[in-house]
């Protein structure tokens, strides 16, 4: 079983988003995908009602989702740890003890060829900025869903 954790900020915009995307994209029983943030303000709070909106315009559910913060006990608990911007990886980096931590955080846009990367923080955007987010998202995990599947083989 692979394990892969989305960080955000709040988790309740962008790592909800990328959890839902990648998780119908992949198969649960070889793939767990979870999602945290590295800041508290939001726990035990469902995905914020834009990221719910746009998911479900491209037919994923996200409100099962409850928000919940990054801890350094998430380094042993998963094998890929994606951080949606420089500043998330910089939070989750101070939260590591080992190399071996250090290497498991990757932005998720490194796996795309966007020319981007960085997932903008669309907190305090509009409607058109968590879509643009969603189709950024959605491209890395098309990636990622491609470089399992070459792992496997
Ligand atoms: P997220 O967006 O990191 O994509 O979940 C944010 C949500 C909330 C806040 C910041 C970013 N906030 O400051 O409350």
């Amino acid at each position: 079983m692979t394990k892969i954790l989305m960080v955000c900020l709040g988790n309740i915009c962008r790592s909800p988003l990328a959890e839902g995307v990648l998780k119908s994209k992949v198969n649960a029983s070889e793939i767990f995908v979870d999602s945290a943030g590295t800041g508290g303000y939001h726990i035990g709070s469902l995905p914020d009602s834009r990221s719910m909106d746009v998911a479900n315009e491209h037919g994923i559910d996200i409100s099962n989702q409850r928000c919940r913060k990054f801890t350094s006990e998430d380094f042993q608990a998963f094998d890929v740890i994606y951080v949606m911007d420089k500043s998330n990886y910089d939070n989750v980096i101070a939260l590591s003890d080992t190399d071996e931590d250090r290497k498991k955080v990757k932005l998720l846009l490194e796996e795309a060829d966007l020319g981007i990367s960085e997932v903008p923080d669309p907190y305090y955007d509009g409607t058109n900025e968590f879509e643009y987010v969603y189709g950024l998202i959605e491209q890395a995990c098309n990636q990622i869903v491609k470089k399992l599947e070459h792992g496997r083989r």
